[in-house]
């Protein structure tokens, strides 16, 4: 707590209060209006949370208009250039980088966790075959609360450590099934003898019939992509977690709020929407007339992986993954793959348009990461579920930063009503 004050006046009464200012670490200051009720009985205004702290957290640090993401303090560039994804998540979960022998015991209990219950299994049949990923997905997380009953007290901190492990080992093997579902083969076992993402590999693409060897080069880019989208501060998704999780509801159903908030198009699901959108866009002789559709407030169309919230310069993220691209789609032999070509020349052109300029529009995370998961033989409709896979990691880290803050309280936000001011019943007759 600082000793700096903010005072505010009310100029219809003249009635003034001084507010404590919060410092944190790096970033701005935050006003405490927790007494403004009180002194004044007003609530504030913030439709959309765009000024709004609504926690403290330690966890991640963005800069949105340096374009700085750091996750514990380290920057995002260096994690992605030195990195594993597994070491990410410790670091998110734990708050320093592990040594060896701690990185070694958390790989390991990850890998030991990476079987789901077969009840959880025959869920998928409920399923028709083109129901879409994302709702199978989040409707299995959900229906794991009905399971693992032995470690479900949520204020036991061993429990919750073994809650972490366990739903960032089986969301894979979730994914997979779900996966595997709609194509209607079978389901692949996972195995633990391959890394995180060497074993989702194999689980989404190994059949019984043959063998299957992961490409290393294909491990790499999406361990590398899964670095990129572990964590991101108080987004959409993760205040979803952590609202449900304020309430004290089971964990997996905070989790499986948190998929569903990811799902939409202006959040996880835009990556999806960026690949519909360059196939509709189809040449660059048609990029035009689509910025023109972006342009236009009268039409519904967006120019989806660009904007963002927080980010009024390039998202780091972003920049990062256009560099992998070039290398993952030379590595896996894509040397001309029209997609990334026209998605290049797309940014190109926004960049230097004025609607955009002036509103600060960039490519966001999901710009390009559609292209490098295409690359993989991953489908369109699972491009949501694998930001899932990789957000559940900060997830769970805010889930268990909140739980373990002794000043925690069921999230409840006020309105502005402006609805129908009292009335008397009038029977349906005289109406
Ligand atoms: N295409 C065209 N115009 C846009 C776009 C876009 N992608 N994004 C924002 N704008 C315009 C808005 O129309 C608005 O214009 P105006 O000032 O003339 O009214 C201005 O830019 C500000 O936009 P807001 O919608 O107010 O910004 P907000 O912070 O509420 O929304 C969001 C951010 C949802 C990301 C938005 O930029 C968007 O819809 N982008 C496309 C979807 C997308 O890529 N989402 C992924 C975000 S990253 C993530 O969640 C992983």
């Amino acid at each position: 707590m600082s000793d700096k004050k903010f005072e505010l006046t009310d100029l219809s009464s003249g009635k003034k209060s001084l507010l404590p200012v919060h410092t944190g670490s790096i970033g701005p200051d935050v006003i405490d209006v927790a007494a403004i009720n009180k002194d004044h009985g007003v609530f504030t205004f913030d439709p959309g949370f765009g000024v709004t702290a609504a926690t403290e957290s330690k966890i991640t640090y963005i800069d949105g208009d340096a374009g700085v993401l750091l996750h514990r303090g380290y920057p995002i560039e260096q994690l992605a250039e030195n990195s594993s994804f597994m070491e990410v998540a410790y670091l998110l979960l734990n708050g320093d980088l592990p040594k060896a022998p701690e990185l070694q015991t958390f790989t390991d209990s990850i890998s030991r966790h990476t079987m789901i219950n077969e009840s959880l299994l025959r869920f998928f049949n409920g399923f028709h075959h083109n129901a879409h990923p994302m709702a199978m997905v989040s409707a299995v997380v959900a229906s794991m609360s009905a399971f693992y009953h032995d470690s479900m007290d949520i204020n036991n901190p061993r429990h919750r450590e073994i809650f972490a492990h366990r739903i960032i080992a089986k969301l894979p093997t979730i994914a997979a099934a779900a996966h595997k579902h709609s194509l209607g083969q079978p389901f692949i076992y996972p195995r633990n003898d391959l890394g995180y993402c060497a074993n989702m590999l194999n689980m989404f693409y190994a059949v019984p019939c043959e063998d299957y060897v992961v490409s290393p080069v294909a491990a790499e880019a999406l361990d590398l992509l899964f670095i990129l989208h572990a964590d991101h501060e108080q987004n959409a998704s993760t205040s979803t977690v952590r609202l449900a999780g304020s309430t004290g509801t089971n964990p997996y159903a905070a989790i499986s709020a948190g998929v569903a908030a990811l799902w939409g198009p202006a959040h996880g699901g835009a990556n999806e929407a960026v690949l519909a959108m360059l196939e509709q866009i189809g040449t660059v002789d048609n990029i035009p007339k689509y910025l023109a559709m972006a342009k236009d407030k009268s039409s519904h169309f967006r120019l989806m992986g660009f904007g963002h919230r927080v980010y009024k310069n390039f998202d780091p993220r972003a920049k990062i993954i256009r560099a992998a691209c070039h290398k993952v789609l030379a590595s896996l032999g894509h040397t001309d793959n029209p997609l990334f070509e026209l998605a290049l020349r797309l940014e190109e052109i926004a960049l230097q348009d004025e609607y955009f300029i002036q509103r600060k529009l960039y490519p966001n995370v999901d710009f390009y990461s559609g292209v490098i998961y295409s690359a993989l033989g991953i489908p369109r409709s699972m491009f949501t579920v694998m930001f899932a896979i990789a957000r559940t990691v900060g997830w769970v880290a805010h889930w268990q930063e909140m739980i373990a803050d002794p000043a925690m309280r069921i999230g409840r936000p006020r309105q502005l009503y402006t609805g129908a001011a009292k009335r008397d019943y009038v029977g349906v007759a005289q109406r």
